[in-house]
């Protein structure tokens, strides 16, 4: 399963890059808003971060199809290859992602949260389905169990749309979507750090540190 990060902070995608295995950046409307800068420098400098032709996938706003498409097509002029529209699977929604597929982007449809949803999105021509696993889980849904659904539907309809896994507020949640056989999950950065923190690896390399230093000092290996 493939590693995004969900978040448009760049100080915390250039941190994540450095450390982790990140293929790529998912923003929306929210995470945009939350940085209070002028959209197309902020977005330039995640393309910076991140590198020519690695997977960012940026939503559309309009309420109509017409204009989603043409803001993909601007986003695109600006983002180059690796770029994907993210579109909520909306009536017109879907209407973009079918003229848009056409067009010969690779479209994201985004705020999935029922396995039909995915399936109509599959069908218009979204390479990717975006489902929201916490949101369906903090009304009482199973976000993991709406995900198995849906790899379940693609195989049997033998549908080539792989699934970007958002939304997510524990380990559990992604442990769950990576056995159900997602493709990719996007992650925000805290969460990423959640996934490696443990009290018996910190517990097993303080004590390794502190044999090694009791035999030979200061902790590197000089051979
Ligand atoms: C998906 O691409 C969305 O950006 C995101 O994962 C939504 O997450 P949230 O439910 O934490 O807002």
């Amino acid at each position: 399963m493939l590693l995004l990060l969900d978040t448009a902070d760049v100080r915390a995608i250039a941190r994540a890059i450095d450390l982790f295995p990140i293929a790529g950046v998912t923003t929306n409307p929210t995470l945009i808003a939350r940085e209070r800068r002028p959209l197309g420098p902020l977005l330039d400098e995640i393309r910076a971060i991140l590198g020519a032709g690695a997977m960012l996938h940026a939503q559309v706003v309009a309420p109509d199809a017409e204009t989603m498409v043409t803001e993909a097509e601007r986003l695109r002029d600006r983002l180059g290859a690796g770029f994907h529209p993210k579109v909520p699977v909306t009536a017109q929604g879907l209407k973009a992602i079918r003229r848009l597929a056409d067009a010969g982007f690779a479209p994201t449809a985004t705020a999935v949260v029922t396995p039909l949803q995915a399936l109509i999105a599959a069908r218009a021509g979204a390479a990717f389905v975006a489902p929201y696993v916490n949101r369906v889980d903090a009304i009482g849904g199973d976000g993991v169990r709406v995900v198995a659904d849906i790899v379940r539907l693609f195989d049997t309809h033998h549908l080539p749309t792989r699934l970007l896994t958002a939304s997510f507020k524990s380990a559990q949640q992604v442990l769950g979507v990576a056995l159900a056989g997602a493709h990719t999950a996007t992650l925000a950065p805290d969460l990423l750090d959640t996934l490696l923190a443990h009290p018996l690896t910190d517990a097993g390399v303080e004590g390794f540190l502190a044999d090694w230093a009791g035999a030979y000092g200061p902790a590197t290996t000089v051979l």
